[in-house]
């Protein structure tokens, strides 16, 4: 596979952006991508929010658009921006990498920032993982996010039943033995659709800030980073249904206790699920009431005009970050 450096596609990695973030406190937007509408939506609402991006891909969906389209996907998504007179930076992340082999091919291939989830694995076996990624990423200046604690839910590769919470009194050891840039925590979020099991009526239960806070005091100016944070937008789920879809007990962090999040030490928010939704709720719409319609770009195209709204919304009243960039 062709290799590539970060900066030569327009990239930067996320150090700088983290900081700004933690200084500003508001949140780095990470949204997930498939395919070209997704990078699309997503560079084109944060260049009209003004707003820092790092675009990010799971092994899957790597593997899914196919390695060597990648580094040309998002140097043109560096160019769009550009060419639509912003000048956001912009990272491309590999979330939950799975191995150090997957790391480095990544990192050879012009990603600037790569995560190794290595957070199933015993503390001493996450470490050592951590630190053979970190070695390679920071001699070609590419930042590395780890994770400790464990996140329900599908996590590319990784999947689990149940969460264990970050323990606060592991922070400081395992980022000293790592030397990692960021640190993705768990107190609370999972990923996908079906957060939380309710009963009607019931609200979702609070985050757990007291470990948050626990961890900021005992790493003070340190990037914590958070998974799972879809609202899963009940506007969306109820479009999906009305359209023929089927998606009960759906639930997702309201955007309240997302906003404390990112005013706190958290400078990284992770959305996937939300982006998917979005769109499909719009294609789902278009088939229903135009159920002629072949045509592709009617469909993706409508749904790309949706995900730029989501990211919009998300970047100016959720994660504080949209107008931080020149
Ligand atoms: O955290 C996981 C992401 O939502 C990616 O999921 O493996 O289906 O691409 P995926
Ligand atoms: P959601 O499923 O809540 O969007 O989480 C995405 C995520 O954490 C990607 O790493
Ligand atoms: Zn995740």
């Amino acid at each position: 596979m062709k290799k590539y450096q970060f900066s030569q596609l327009g990239l930067v990695n996320t150090r700088a952006m983290l900081q700004l973030a933690m200084e500003g406190r508001y949140a780095v937007p990470a949204y997930n991508f498939n395919n070209m509408e997704q990078l699309q939506a997503i560079i084109l609402g944060c260049a009209r929010s003004a707003s820092p991006v790092i675009l990010q891909v799971s092994g899957s969906a790597r593997k899914y658009i196919g390695p060597s389209f990648l580094p040309h996907m998002a140097q043109a998504a560096v160019d769009l921006a550009r060419d639509n007179g912003s000048a956001i930076p912009v990272a491309l992340h590999l979330d939950h990498g799975s191995s150090f082999e997957l790391a480095k091919e990544c990192i050879d291939s012009g990603f600037s920032s790569v995560m190794i989830d290595a957070s199933h694995h015993s503390f001493a076996d996450n470490v050592a993982l951590t630190r053979q990624v970190v070695a390679y990423a920071h001699d070609r200046d590419v930042t590395v996010e780890a994770e400790l604690g464990i996140l329900a839910g599908i996590e590319d590769e990784v999947s689990a039943q149940h969460s264990t919470y970050t323990r606060p009194e592991e922070v400081e050891r395992f980022l000293e033995q790592t030397g990692v840039d960021s640190l993705a925590i768990s107190i609370g979020t999972s990923h996908g659709a079906y957060k939380f099991k309710l009963q009607p009526g019931e609200e979702p239960p609070p985050l757990r800030f007291d470990i948050l806070e626990e961890i900021e005091q005992r790493v003070p100016g340190f990037p914590i980073v958070l998974h799972g944070a879809s609202s899963v937008t009940r506007e969306h789920v109820e479009m999906i249904n009305r359209y023929g879809g089927q998606m009960d007990n759906t639930a997702g962090i309201p955007e309240e206790q997302l906003r404390r999040a990112a005013a706190s030490a958290v400078c990284k928010v992770n959305i996937d699920s939300d982006g998917r939704l979005a769109m499909t709720a719009i294609i789902r719409r278009v088939f229903a009431e135009q159920p002629g319609e072949f045509d592709p770009r009617k469909y993706l195209g409508q749904a790309r005009e949706e995900l730029i709204e989501l990211v919009v919304h998300k970047n100016t009243a959720v994660l504080g970050s949209a107008g931080r960039v020149e």
